[in-house]
Order: C-alpha cells, then sequence, then structure tokens
C-alpha cells in the first residue's frame, strides 16, 4: 500500500503460474462432487483435503507446527461459505503480498519472511471480558473444528485474489471470552519484533508499529468472520501472516491484520494503522465500497489477480466485495461516504 503510486503491474512469468482453467475446472469438479452427494443438506461438509489444490511441486508447502496437522487435516469444506470464481494461483498468493513488516515492496514478504518464529505462539486477550489470560495458540484453536472457505480478498490498491482460507468464525472465539456489556469494539494487534521483522527497523517507513486493525463488535460476530490459520489446504505461510490471521471478506484487506499477538475488547473504537496514517484516504470501516473512490483513484474495478500489462483482467468491484447480502443490513442508515 504504497502511499505514492499505485500498485504496480505485476510481473509474474506465465510459465510461473498454474494454467487458471487448472484451478477453475478442479473446482468445479470439488462443487458437482460435493453437490452429488447432497452433504449440505444434511448439514455437513466434505473433509478438506490439500491434495485438491494441486500446489505445484516446486512451490513451498506451509505445515506449520506439529500440534496444527490434525488439526488442518480434519478442516470441513462450508459450502455455504465458498464461490465458483477462478481461485489465485497458489503461486501468486504467496509471493504478492502486503505485509510491511517484511518490507513494502509486494515481494519483499517472501523473501524476508521464511524464517520467522511462529510456534510457540501466544495471545493476549484483555479489556471487556470474563476470561482475559495469555492464551497459547494451540489452546486457542482446541475447541475449534476449522472450515475451508473460499473468499474474495479485495485490496484498497485495487487488486483482488480468491483465496481458499483455513479457519474458524471469530465469533465463536470471541463468546468463549464472554464480553460484557462493555465491549463494543474489538481491537488487534500484530507482533511486535525488529530482530524478526525488518520493515520495523526502517527508519522512514509510515507504519507506527505495531500494526493494530479493529472492528465494531457486531462485524467482529459476523459468521463471515474469519481467524485463519491456513489456506489452500496447508497452513499459512509466514508471508501471509502465520499463525493467526483475520479475515474479514467485505472490507479491504488492510483491516485482515496478520501475525496477531492481541485482542483487546473496550467501549471504544480502535485506532488503526492506516487511518492514522492518512485518514482521508482509509477510514476505520473500509468497506469495499465502488461507488466511493479513493481520492487518489477510482475504486470502481479492479484488477483480479493473475494479470499483467497486457491482460490486466479487470472486473467490476462490488458493494460489499460482493457480500452485501450478508452485511449491509449491519451499516444501515449510515452514510457510507463519511464512514468509508
Ligand atoms: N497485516 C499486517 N500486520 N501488516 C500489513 O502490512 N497488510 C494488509 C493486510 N494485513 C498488512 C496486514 C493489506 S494492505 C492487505 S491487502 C492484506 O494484508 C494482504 O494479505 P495477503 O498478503 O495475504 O494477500
Amino acid at each position: 500500500m504504497n502511499r505514492y503510486k499505485r500498485a504496480s503491474a505485476q510481473s509474474i512469468q506465465p510459465s510461473e503460474i498454474t494454467p487458471e482453467s487448472i484451478y477453475r475446472n478442479r473446482r468445479r469438479f470439488m462443487q458437482a462432487a460435493l453437490s452429488m452427494t447432497a452433504l449440505p443438506m444434511l448439514g455437513l461438509s466434505s473433509t478438506v483435503r490439500a491434495a485438491e489444490y494441486d500446489i505445484p511441486a516446486d512451490l513451498p508447502r506451509y505445515s506449520g507446527p506439529q500440534w496444527l496437522q490434525p488439526k488442518l487435516g480434519d478442516a470441513v469444506r462450508n459450502p455455504g461459505y465458498s464461490t465458483n470464481e477462478a481461485l489465485a494461483p497458489y503461486y501468486d498468493a504467496i509471493t504478492h503480498n502486503n505485509f510491511y513488516e517484511f518490507g513494502t515492496d509486494k515481494r519483499d514478504p517472501v523473501r524476508n519472511a521464511q524464517g520467522f518464529v511462529t510456534d510457540p505462539w501466544t495471545v493476549e486477550v484483555s479489556g471487556a471480558i470474563a476470561k482475559p489470560g495469555h492464551y497459547p495458540l494451540e489452546d486457542i484453536l482446541a475447541p475449534h473444528t476449522l472450515e475451508d472457505r473460499i473468499y474474495r480478498l479485495r485490496c484498497v490498491e485495487a487488486w483482488s485474489m480468491v483465496i481458499p482460507w483455513l479457519g474458524f468464525p471469530l465469533a465463536d472465539l470471541i463468546k468463549r471470552f464472554e464480553p460484557t456489556s462493555q465491549a463494543k469494539y474489538v481491537h488487534f494487534t500484530t507482533l511486535e519484533d525488529k530482530a524478526q521483522m525488518p520493515g520495523q527497523g526502517n527508519l522512514f517507513g509510515t507504519i507506527k508499529w505495531p500494526y493494530v486493525e479493529g472492528l465494531r463488535i457486531d462485524e467482529a460476530m459476523n459468521p463471515l468472520t474469519l481467524m485463519a490459520v491456513g489456506m489452500y489446504g496447508n497452513a499459512l505461510s509466514p508471508q501471509n501472516g502465520a499463525p493467526l490471521r483475520l479475515v474479514v471478506p467485505w472490507k479491504y484487506g488492510f483491516k485482515s491484520i496478520k501475525s496477531i499477538v492481541r485482542i483487546h475488547f473496550s467501549e471504544t473504537m480502535p485506532k488503526t494503522s492506516w487511518n492514522i496514517i492518512a485518514p482521508d484516504e482509509y477510514g476505520f470501516y473500509a468497506n469495499v465500497n465502488p461507488a466511493v473512490d479513493h481520492p487518489r483513484w477510482s475504486q470502481a474495478t479492479e484488477r483480479r489477480l493473475p494479470s499483467s500489462l497486457f491482460s490486466p483482467n479487470l472486473i467490476d468491484t462490488l458493494p460489499f466485495n460482493g457480500y452485501a447480502e450478508q452485511v449491509a443490513d449491519l451499516y444501515k442508515g449510515m452514510d457510507l461516504t463519511q464512514w468509508f
């Protein structure tokens, strides 16, 4: 999210990308298989198999710590949260990243994050809840069955990808902490560790570390809001926010904070990193909205990755990133040009 220039066109060679048709066909096949078994009628879903994602053999797979593997293996596909759109090739998903802690270039996170230590990992949970504490990630995940959900991710820079995440509803986690009536907002904080995150040592950087984000409690409780620990059937890569990140698919990607170490509940609206830097450009809500342009570029369309200079793959951006049916009610009566 370079403030001073729009995202540059991708320079990935076509030969590096697994043909889109393979992903599309695979997905159609999986969906047909699912509907034939009529599992959704029974309220059940199929088990996810990482092999379904056709990850090319020469690309790294991230298995995560030993204890996570049974969880990933037991993940179920949730047909209620899916899309027919072509998945982003795995290559794009793990090499075209915004994770400023590891550098500002799209390729910096994959270059600089490979040694990032994500286990053991503790999340501090605090504020307006009955059960504050420092929880090992293993305990956080223990009661949750992971779901495979395919979501659109729309960056404020006007590119987008379709990504299969493995995660569980944030709502289910929040309920365990027993929020009090004062819990009106949820704050999230990313790890701050200059020794591991070279971008945090950049004296000329724009972000005041650690990266912080937040949601209104009803947004956090919406069934679409996901805590992700995996993608493409495997663990999250460090560049995608291992070991634990937020995914809020109807909001611009910067809300989907990575490598979370703190979750805090309060009565007041949290400060959020991009809003601190440029309040006129990045609002707290950051709902995807083709009718409200960024002051320096249009939000009416997006480049769906993979895209290139000659084949930009430009598509129309949808209100709430296509999730209006599930979330528009959260903003009833609000002027979305004011609360952008
Ligand atoms: N989280 C942290 N901690 N630091 C970041 O720089 N970038 C955000 C978001 N989460 C960011 C972050 C932005 S701008 C986007 S678009 C998404 O991560 C990108 O997620 P991806 O790299 O998995 O595609």
